[in-house]
Formats: C-alpha cells, sequence, structure tokens
C-alpha cells in the first residue's frame, strides 16, 4: 500500500528517489518521505504530508546531495496521515522505510518503551526503527541487527534501512510486500515496483518472502530467511519505461483504456492456437491430468477481478459443464469452505499482492486445493504461492481504476474456459476454434468503440450532476453493470448500484424516478427480449434510460435518452466490448466533475491489509 524506493551508488540520489516515488504515486500518496546519508554520522532527512508534489517543493527550496538514500510514498494505516508519521522513520543512528503492516507492534512498541525508547509517530513502522537500533549495540553489523529484529517481527513487510554509521549499505527486507531489486553498472536499487527505476536498469532480481539484502556499491547479497546465502535469479524486463508514462493523455485511466487493443493481443499471443481450436497453456505448471479431472473450479478475488470471475462463471460453466464457484476472497477464508482433491482454486489479481486474495489462495493450499491463479504482475506474490500462473499481458496498470487489467483478466479467462472444454471433451474443435476467432477480432471492435467517444460524453454532459446511478444487465452482462456500478463510483463519486435486471422488481424499482439514470445493458443476446421488458419497466417509472445496445438496433430510440450501439461479437465476448463502454461512461462522468481519476480519495492501487 505504500512504496518505497533505496539507492546506492556513485551519482547524487535525491532526485532519483524522487523520480522513483512519483511513479509509485498508484501505491499511496498521503505522504511521503526523502532521507540522503552519505558519510558517517550525516543524515537529512524530509517528509511532508498529501501528494509527492508537496515533498518536492520542500527538497527543491533547499536541495541536498548524497549518494545513498531512500525515500517512502505512504498510504496510511497506522496512524493519521500527517508528516509525523510520514516515513522515513529514524531511532537513534537507525533511518528506514516500509510497507506493510507489524502486526505484533504493539508488543514491541511497550517492550521498547520499558527501555526508555521515545516515540514520535503512531506508526508501527517507528517501533521496527527503534527494535534495529537497539539491537545494533550487540550485532555485528546493520544486516545482523535487521535479522535479530525481525526474528521478533510478525507481520508484512518491504523495508529499506540504513544506518547512518554505516554508510556503504543499504540494508532491503521483505515479507509478503513486494520488492524488487535493481543493479546498473553505477548503482543498487530496491524499489516497491519495476517502473520506479526502470529507467535506471532492465535488470531484476525478485525476493522472496524472508529475504533479507545488503546493497552496496560493488555488490548485492541476498540472504534468506535463515540468514543464509542465496542466489535469486536475475531477470530482464522487455518493459519501455514510457509504457508507464501517461503519453500525452489526461489520465492514465484514459491511456489504459486504449491501451486495451494492444493489450489484449499481448495476453493471446503465442497462446491461441486457432487451428487447433485449441489455447497452448504449456507454461502453466500444473498437472495437466490434475486438470483433466477438475470437478468444481471455486475462484477468489476482490473488487473489479471479482467482477471479472463473475462474468466467467457464465461462460465457463456453459462450455466445461464444470461448476464455477465465485467467492469474495475476504469472505471466503473465514468460512469453512468445502474442497475436494478434485477442485481448482483460481485467484484472479491485478496486483497480485491482495491482501485478501492471498489469504484466501493459502487457505485453499491449506485445505488441499490446487492453486493457480490470474494476474498481471509478474513474480508477485500470488502467482509465486500459486501452483500454476496465467499472467495477462496488460502491462503496469497505474490508475487505480482497473481497466486493462479487467479486460486482459477476461481474456485470459476465456482462454481457460477453452482449454477446459477441450480437454473435458465438452468444447469441440471448431467451438473451440470460433471462440478464438472471437477472441481475436475483439481489439478490433474496442478500437471501433473508442473511435466514437461522443455518446458517451453526452451521457457525462448529462447526468454528471446525478447522485445515483442504477446498472441494469442479465446474463454475462449483470456482472458488468456491477462492474459498471464499482467504476462510476471508484472514480466520479457518484453512487451507483448494479442489479440484475430480472431482479428490479424485487426491490431497487422502489428508487426509480425522473431523477434516476439508468444505464441499461440490452444487446442482441440470448436474454435479449427479457432485458428489454425490464428496461420498460424502469422506463414506466420516469427512470431516464441510458442503453447500451447491439450496433443497428434502434428499438430504443423512443424510450431511451441515450442510445449507445456497440459493435455485435459473439456473445462468449461480448463483455469486454460492454466493459469498454461502461469504462467510458464512468470515466467521461468523473472528468467532467474534476476529481482525481487516477488517485480516488480514500482508494489505494493495491490493497495489501485485510
Ligand atoms: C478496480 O477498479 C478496483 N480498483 C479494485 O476493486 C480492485 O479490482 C481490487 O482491489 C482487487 O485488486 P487486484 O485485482 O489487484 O487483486
Amino acid at each position: 500500500m505504500c512504496g518505497v524506493v533505496g539507492y546506492i551508488g556513485l551519482e547524487d540520489c535525491a532526485t532519483v528517489i524522487l523520480n522513483g516515488l512519483k511513479k509509485l504515486e498508484y501505491r499511496g500518496y498521503d505522504s511521503a518521505g526523502l532521507a540522503i546519508s552519505e558519510t558517517a554520522g550525516a543524515l537529512k532527512v524530509i517528509r511532508a504530508e498529501g501528494k509527492l508534489s508537496n515533498l518536492e517543493k520542500i527538497f527543491y527550496q533547499e536541495p541536498f546531495e548524497g549518494t545513498r538514500g531512500l525515500g517512502h510514498i505512504r498510504w496510511a494505516t497506522h496512524g493519521a496521515p500527517t508528516e509525523i508519521n510520514a516515513h522515513p522513520h529514524v531511532a537513534g543512528s537507525i533511518v528506514l522505510a516500509h510497507n506493510g503492516i507489524i502486526e505484533n507492534y504493539r508488543e514491541l512498541r511497550d517492550k521498547l518503551a520499558a527501555l526508555g525508547r521515545e516515540f514520535s509517530s503512531a506508526t508501527d513502522t517507528e517501533v521496527v526503527a527503534h527494535l534495529i537500533d537497539s539491537e545494533l549495540k550487540s550485532a555485528s553489523s546493520l544486516h545482523d541487527a535487521v535479522l535479530k529484529s525481525l526474528a521478533q517481527v510478525e507481520g508484512s513487510y518491504a523495508f529499506v534501512v540504513m544506518d547512518i554509521n554505516e554508510p556503504d549499505t543499504l540494508v532491503v527486507a521483505r515479507n509478503a510486500a513486494p520488492m524488487v531489486l535493481g543493479r546498473s553498472d553505477t548503482a543498487a536499487f530496491a524499489a516497491s515496483d519495476i517502473p520506479a527505476v526502470l529507467e535506471h536498469t532492465r535488470k531484476f532480481v525478485f525476493l522472496h518472502d524472508g529475504d533479507t539484502a545488503v546493497l552496496t556499491r560493488e555488490k548485492t547479497s541476498i540472504f534468506d530467511v535463515s540468514g543464509t546465502p542465496v542466489e535469486r535469479p536475475e531477470k530482464h524486463i522487455q518493459w519501455d519505461p514510457i509504457s508507464a508514462e501517461k503519453q500525452g493523455y489526461k489520465h492514465f485511466m484514459l491511456k489504459e483504456i486504449f491501451e486495451q487493443p494492444t493489450r489484449i493481443i499481448d495476453t493471446l499471443r503465442g497462446r491461441a492456437d486457432v487451428e487447433a481450436g485449441d489455447i497452448n497453456l504449456g507454461e502453466v505448471d500444473i498437472d495437466p491430468e490434475f486438470l483433466k479431472k477438475v470437478n468444481r473450479i471455486t475462484v477468489v478475488a476482490c473488487g473489479g477481478s471479482f467482477y471479472s470471475a463473475m462474468v466467467s462463471k457464465y461462460f465457463i460453466e456453459e462450455h466445461t459443464r464444470i461448476p464455477v464457484d465465485v467467492e469474495l476472497a475476504s469472505e471466503y477464508r473465514y468460512r469453512k469452505p468445502i474442497i475436494d482433491e478434485n477442485t481448482l482454486c483460481l485467484a484472479i489479481s491485478q496486483s497480485g499482492e491482495t491482501a485478501d486474495t492471498l489469504a484466501a489462495l493459502r487457505e485453499a493450499k491449506r485445505l488441499g486445493a490446487k492453486v493457480m491463479s490470474i494476474c498481471n504482475v509478474i513474480e508477485s506474490s500470488i502467482p509465486r504461492e500459486s501452483d500454476g500462473v496465467l499472467y495477462t499481458h496488460a502491462g503496469p496498470e497505474i490508475s487505480v481504476a482497473s481497466t486493462k487489467a479487467s479486460t486482459t483478466q477476461l481474456v485470459a479467462l476465456s482462454m481457460l474456459g477453452i482449454w477446459l472444454g477441450r480437454r473435458k471433451g465438452t468444447l469441440s474443435a471448431e467451438q473451440g476454434r470460433s471462440w478464438i476467432e472471437a477472441l481475436r477480432a475483439v481489439p478490433t471492435s474496442i478500437e471501433a468503440v473508442l473511435t466514437n467517444l461522443e455518446p458517451y460524453k453526452d451521457v457525462a454532459k448529462t447526468y454528471a450532476s446525478a447522485s445515483s446511478f442504477l446498472y441494469l444487465g442479465r446474463g454475462q452482462q449483470y456482472p458488468v453493470a456491477l462492474e459498471g456500478a464499482l467504476k462510476l463510483k471508484e472514480i466520479s463519486y457518484i453512487h451507483a448500484e448494479g442489479y440484475a435486471s430480472g431482479e428490479m422488481k424485487h426491490g431497487p424499482i422502489a428508487l426509480i424516478d425522473e431523477k434516476m439514470p439508468v444505464v441499461a445493458i440490452a444487446l442482441k443476446d440470448t436474454v435479449y427480449d427479457k432485458t428489454i421488458s425490464n428496461l420498460m419497466e424502469a422506463h414506466a417509472r420516469g427512470g431516464k434510460i441510458i442503453a447500451l445496445v447491439s450496433e443497428g438496433d434502434r428499438s430504443l430510440s423512443d424510450t431511451a435518452e441515450i442510445v449507445i450501439e456497440l459493435p455485435q461479437v459473439d456473445e462468449r465476448v461480448q463483455s469486454i466490448i460492454t466493459y469498454v463502454a461502461v469504462q467510458l461512461i464512468s470515466y467521461f462522468i468523473a472528468d467532467l466533475k474534476g476529481t482525481d481519476i487516477d488517485q480516488p480519495r480514500n482508494l489505494a492501487k493495491s490493497v495489501t491489509v485485510e
């Protein structure tokens, strides 16, 4: 939930760290800090409440230099988002920035207070800074003190630590929070995510849970949980640094909406075998014999990823005849789920770090399930703890509201459906072929949607001042209605509810009056006639209908205030197109309202707390 950047090298690093934090702003943005310490005993620390720009302002008023430092961008968990609670925290000679939550910090704090330690902040992090500083007295090095301290710490953490009296070292530790290490010819870097330092290096090492690392100007040494030196493989990251920038779009969200055709192609690349009507999932390291025996799929996910799972329930069940249970990860882990040896647990997560999903995955594993994940961030915690992983290739998603990650999840779930259907014998080669062809046609259909944004801007102009929206859909379009409502809430702060069209008459119809915009998804699919009847019920109560219809369908011209025609595509992939439509409605409404679209209030990109 926070972002950390550490640097030790030959160059002046304050701006390297500040620029790195800028790339991590999606991880948190309620306060930030920077510490530089180059020579023994020297330390300069600045911290600021609010966005990173506040910290930069302070820095540029009185810049300082140094070749070793660390920075932090915070999303508060313990203690209000104030300057005093901002990281880095300093205790004695220790300077520390942390992402995660120390679960036993109260106990540690009491113990340290009894030894005469005084705390200036309300954070769990400061306690660890004091703990390391107190261990330093009997330790042989900073790394030794960190190891001794971690043995007493419970919780999740990704730390970068420096001792002002040991100027040639930066120590890093990771447990259940992301941390990557990079190295260029002149420096070593530690960061919560790759884009933070991608402009300086493409060579990365991913720490495992329990790992610590000692970074010096010359070398990086990694140690496992027992403190034994280990080798972790170095990976070469291909991402173009500017792919993490806005590239001229007003917001990352809009840029990411427009990236969808390319990212869907990337996700299909090398996996779809049109001729065989099959999917090559060789990269998913799960015993194919097990997958053939699967008789139940339990999907665990949160938020938008949960809605992707709900969409997939329709097509996976229909085409594989395997029952699919879709579970909110936060509920799953506490409700004694039933698992047998033929259950596949599927965890879906863009970030791969969502605490609830990770915990649900661990619970499913503990109960004996095989776990597979669909994830966008390589080597993040969820894939690393899964038996097999199918990566979406959406690239880094910066906007808090998920767009390209969601649609590529739908593509990955379709691929999984085809793969399972072919192995189960419920999907013929011809059916597999036509499904793959439908998937391959999706990017062109999305491009067609993106060439005419006027209808979405019209919706925004007409309804941006509404205080509440209702989204209706049936069949696969029901979860799309939920997703549309979520997206609108997230970025425009307008209350919105998604409902299955057929459920409306059982309660929510009471809400409808002439002030209520109703986004009705009414495509020419198998439930078209039913959907139209439900929509008429809303219209009869004065609801202002915004209809998403199939291209050429003019039948709602008299009923709806605004009709948006969408390309008619194969029903199995139709939701991918309607996802884009609801994303655009939310985006243009939020843009007109002037909200902070990429970093909406109270939200963080990666929810690493329960
Ligand atoms: C989606 O727009 C949201 N930002 C949020 O609901 C998100 O999908 C959820 O927090 C799960 O995240 P994950 O996919 O990274 O696990």
